[in-house]
């Protein structure tokens, strides 16, 4: 079982309380249903033939579940502490001008991922034994993941993210508000952590 976590989170440039709060009460729903799912599964499990089908359906929704509720836990931690700009001496900035050949690259190589069409996350990943970062697109929440990677930097792009504060087609004007109140610094630390494990040659 999960508790839901609680963020200290400023006040935003550009996404409203009222869209933090409503978003908040969604990721609380994540974890309420993932409990309630994990729950329910072994009585449906001591009869897997006759309840086939529902427990078919509750396996293919936890993980759906899962998904959100924590894509939501590293969303709303980027916001905690501030907007900080990318140091240009962290570990993090060296990778994407080795990658990207310059840092300011990246953002608009992310947005145009988040813009993508259809509810899902722009994620950027690490992986240690390639040692490159990968940028992609989760559809919805547990789809087009890069298995066993590692998430350096989350970015929600459902409707709900935008809907309250710039309308049905604000989803570019969210994104660059998303990156006005990103803290660098976090981002910084978690690929610091992910970087320092290095696999067996
Ligand atoms: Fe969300």
């Amino acid at each position: 079982m999960y508790e839901a976590k609680t963020f200290s989170i400023p006040e935003l440039d550009g996404i409203s309380k009222k869209s933090i709060d409503e978003h908040l009460g969604l990721y609380q729903g994540y974890v309420k249903n993932f409990n309630a799912i994990s729950s329910a599964l072994p009585e449906y499990a001591k009869d897997s033939e006759k309840n086939a089908h529902a427990l078919s359906e509750l396996i293919r929704r936890r993980s759906f579940e899962f998904g959100g509720m924590r894509l939501h836990e590293y969303y709303f931690e980027q916001f905690e502490g501030g907007a900080k700009e990318l140091n240009p001496e962290s570990a993090l900035a060296k990778q994407f001008e080795k990658e990207y050949k310059k840092a300011e690259h990246v953002q608009p190589y992310i947005k145009a991922i988040g813009n993508m069409r259809g509810p899902g996350w722009a994620i950027l990943y690490w992986d240690a034994y390639g040692q490159q970062l990968l940028a992609g697109f989760s559809g919805e929440q547990h789809i087009g993941h890069f298995v066993t990677l590692p998430i350096v930097l989350a970015l929600d792009v459902w409707e709900h993210t935008y809907l309250l504060d710039y309308g049905a087609q604000g989803k570019g004007k969210y994104i660059d508000a998303f990156f006005k109140n990103l803290n660098w610094g976090l981002i910084e630390d978690r690929f610091a952590k992910l970087s320092s494990w290095k696999p067996a040659a």
